[in-house]
């Protein structure tokens, strides 16, 4: 299970959740730019196959751990045996409408297991956090597009673990100098790794989007159901700001690389652009090559009109801005689908 390597000059990043989708991809972008990774997952929503991907892709080797966040004993010795110069944490649950059903399970599993985290860290003299937090907890948009200091509300039990945790990394912050929390609010992460080799692992009938459109493509479900064509939107469909996963991982890249200071810090991850759910559809009409079924049915409870970022505070201090366009989206997620029909699982 262990694999250590000599220490490279960028450090060390232990990534919590590094096993799942957009972790897998951050593991890769962080590997290839010169990066030591150590891995902790429980696999409670992904599989170690996917570690075995990304080493794949990036021709190297790196510790992972099998551990519970939850468990402080394991973490702890982790951090004892890795010097670790930052943590990227990722580990959470992450399905909305699970939240509302087991809203104890939520609360329980993400906000335990990043205390646990925060205090193993303190012990081991570790204060450099980048935390995975949400458009969500921008609730029903105040205006948009949403910069960092829109009104903050959220609708549903995930979204509210997502704002406490940092509210607790805010509090953390301003108590103990010694911190530095990055906290990136990411709006629809969608793609693939280009290598068709990493990618969202799909388990049961999908709740979002792209892994829909995607398994009826595949045929497993015969026909997207568009939310809603009464919104005051171009089409009338719902509006997103989708962002490559590579995308995103590079911003996780460049937070590192660029904050020097203490304190906590704001950015939204996303293009910017909004997209209609037909505007999406079209472009993996493209990507596969042939016309994908719908039906238009009544907007989702919850759903907003319109969300989208104005991404350019992570532009001005972190030299960062999304490059994918939709159509590589589109192809990217495609490609993964293709060449993995059953996920990670072999069949
Ligand atoms: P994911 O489910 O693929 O990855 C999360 C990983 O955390 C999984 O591998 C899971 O096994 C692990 N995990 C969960 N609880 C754990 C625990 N107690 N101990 C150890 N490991 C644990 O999800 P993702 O899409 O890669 O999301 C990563 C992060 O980004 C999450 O915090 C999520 O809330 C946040 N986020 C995701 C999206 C999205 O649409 N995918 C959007 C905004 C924010
Ligand atoms: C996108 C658009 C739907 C499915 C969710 C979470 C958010 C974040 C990302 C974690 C909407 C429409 C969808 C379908 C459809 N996750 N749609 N038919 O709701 O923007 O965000 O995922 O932090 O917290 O809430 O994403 O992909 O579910 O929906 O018409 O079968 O597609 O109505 O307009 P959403 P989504």
């Amino acid at each position: 299970m262990e694999n250590l390597q000599a220490k490279a000059n960028k450090g060390t990043v232990l990534v919590t959740g590094g096993a799942g989708y957009i972790g897998s991809h951050t593991c890769v972008a962080l590997l290839k730019q010169g990066y030591d990774i150590v891995v902790v997952d429980n696999f409670v929503n992904s599989s170690p196959v996917s570690l075995e991907r990304v080493t794949k892709i990036t021709d190297k080797t790196f510790p992972w751990y099998r551990v519970d966040l939850r468990n402080r004993e394991q973490l702890s010795e982790i951090f004892a045996k890795h010097h670790i110069d930052w943590v990227i944490h990722f580990a959470a649950l992450k399905a909305v409408g699970e939240s509302v059903a087991q809203p104890l399970r939520y609360y329980e599993n993400n906000l335990n297991a990043t205390l646990s985290l925060l205090a193993v860290m303190d012990a081991h003299d570790c204060h450099k956090i980048v935390f995975s937090s949400s458009a969500t907890v921008y609730g029903n948009p105040e205006r948009l597009p949403l910069t960092e200091d829109c009104r903050l509300h959220t609708t549903n039990p995930y979204g509210t673990t997502k704002l406490m945790i940092e509210d607790i990394l805010r509090d953390l912050c301003a108590a103990d100098k010694q911190w530095t929390a990055v906290i990136l609010r990411y709006f629809n992460p969608v793609g693939a790794h280009p290598s068709g080799l990493i990618g969202e692992n799909p388990q049961g009938i999908p709740n979002n989007l792209t892994p829909y459109i995607a398994q009826v493509l595949t045929g497993k479900l015969p026909f997207l159901q568009v939310f809603g064509d009464d919104y005051d939107t171009s089409d009338g469909t719902g509006v997103r700001d989708y962002i490559h996963v590579c995308d995103l991982a590079d911003g996780h890249l460049q937070a590192i690389a660029k904050i020097k200071t203490a304190g906590a810090h704001v950015y939204n991850l996303g293009t910017g652009h909004g997209y209609s759910v037909l505007e999406v559809l079209h472009a993996f009409e493209r990507a596969a090559g042939r016309e994908i079924p719908y039906q238009i049915k009544p907007r989702r409870a919850g759903d907003v009109a319109a969300c989208y970022a104005d991404p350019s505070r992570a532009e001005h201090d972190l030299g960062w801005h999304a490059q994918y366009s939709l159509d590589d989206m589109a192809r990217d997620l495609w490609r993964f689908y293709t060449q993995n029909p059953h996920g990670y699982e072999e069949k």
